[in-house]
């Protein structure tokens, strides 16, 4: 009885070691699907915000999707860890990342920080629900922000 008790302890100890693990270390093939979800989700609010170009929603709805799109661009770096890039040995997925980014992390991190000063000049100028103002801006955002990043640091397409 004691005996089995003390196994079943030990078992106890052994699962909470491993359930723990599995917690705080998520697999780098997870950061890579992680950061292409939400990659997609800025690709979704770019989408509201065509929408509205293209005479459907409003200029709260360009606000809120630019602003998602600042959030995300101060979360997803993170994703990024080192033994991502695409042609790393061990990867099951496929990613479009190249080296260059952990080869130049001021660079990559700079190009982040455009996206988010970009993102926010067009919650700014959507609060004004000036639709020029918003199309102009929403042209140089995507240039500036996501071109500039996915021209140095993701694979041509
Ligand atoms: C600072 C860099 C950076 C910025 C800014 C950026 N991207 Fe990306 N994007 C990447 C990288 C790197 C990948 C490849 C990720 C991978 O495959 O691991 C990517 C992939 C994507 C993908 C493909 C996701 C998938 O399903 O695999 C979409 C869609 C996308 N980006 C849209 C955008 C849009 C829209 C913007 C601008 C609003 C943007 N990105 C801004 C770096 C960036």
């Amino acid at each position: 009885m004691l005996t089995a008790r003390k196994a079943l302890a030990a078992g106890l100890v052994l699962l909470f070691a491993f359930g723990a693990q599995g917690v705080s270390a998520a697999s780098p093939d997870d950061k890579i699907k992680n950061r292409q979800a939400a990659m997609k989700q800025i690709g979704g609010q770019m989408k509201v915000i065509k929408d509205y170009l293209g005479g459907s929603g409003s200029a709260a709805d360009v606000a809120a999707g630019a602003k998602k799109i600042n959030d995300l661009s101060k979360t997803t770096p993170a994703l990024f860890v080192p033994g991502t890039a695409r042609g790393e040995a061990g990867l099951a997925v496929e990613t479009e990342a190249l080296a260059k980014i952990w080869e130049d992390p001021a660079g990559f991190q700079t190009a982040w920080d455009v996206m988010a000063a970009e993102s926010q000049k067009l919650a700014d100028i959507a609060a004004t629900d000036d639709y020029d103002a918003i199309r102009t801006q929403f042209g140089t955002m995507a240039k500036n922000g996501c071109g500039g990043c996915h021209k140095v640091y993701r694979i041509k397409k």
